[in-house]
């Protein structure tokens, strides 16, 4: 199994998928990019995770994420599968679901775990910056649905990072103070930060979130 870490660059790949032959990074381009594997289609967790999905593409497309879905399913098995979950989700599925028949991706990318199940793939999340390196690593077992609120808290804490210099403690919401990421000095953070902070420990340094 590969093991990726956070801080690789994605591993490149190409594939067949429902919105057609697919080069992962020429598909990324110069955005951000998510990458979640399901175990199996037409399973019921996966079909509310995937109408979930396609209903928050508006919250997706307005932080310049796109989104990707890929199971050892073949293409033919993912076409079919999509009606179902447009007919029973009220969605439409317009990113592209990858057909990994072969398993190249998904060993790729270690998200088939052997030891839990050696047929299909677990709910593995990636997120990966527009530099192509990967941001965040989520591991879910196939019975538990991911929460796609908390897949866009973290991709605005992600953002706030790489655009802002901040980080956000524990429990952040969108909207609330967030943390002065400790690299960052004072005389920085007075330049940066024109909503002024407050040092509650010099190491902890709180400022309104600024965008
Ligand atoms: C599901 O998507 O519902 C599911 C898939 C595999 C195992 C358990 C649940």
């Amino acid at each position: 199994m590969n093991t990726i870490r956070l801080g690789d660059i994605a591993p490149n790949f190409t594939a067949w998928s429902t919105q057609g032959g697919f080069d992962f990074h020429e598909w990324l381009g110069t955005d951000w990019g998510m990458l979640v594997s399901h175990p199996a289609d037409f399973t019921p967790v996966c079909t509310t995770e995937l109408g979930t999905m396609a209903n928050y593409s508006k919250e997706f497309e307005a932080r310049n994420v796109k989104v990707a879905a890929i199971s050892v399913d073949p293409l033919d098995s993912h076409f079919e599968w999509i009606k179902d979950i447009e007919e029973t989700q009220n969605a439409m599925v317009r990113f592209p679901l990858i057909a990994d028949h072969d398993r190249e991706v998904s060993e790729l990318y270690g998200m088939i775990h052997p030891n839990d199940d050696a047929t299909m793939t677990v709910r593995s999340v990636f997120i990966i910056a527009p530099d192509k390196r990967v941001k965040l690593i989520l591991t879910y077992p196939a019975s538990t649905g991911r929460n796609f609120d908390e897949l866009l808290r973290v991709i605005d804490s992600l953002q706030l990072t790489q655009y802002e210099a901040l980080a956000t403690p524990a429990n952040w919401k969108n909207g609330e103070d967030c943390v002065i990421l400790p690299s960052v000095s004072n005389e920085e953070a007075e330049e940066r930060f024109p909503k002024g902070f407050e040092t509650v420990k010099p190491y902890l340094r709180l400022t309104p979130q600024p965008n």
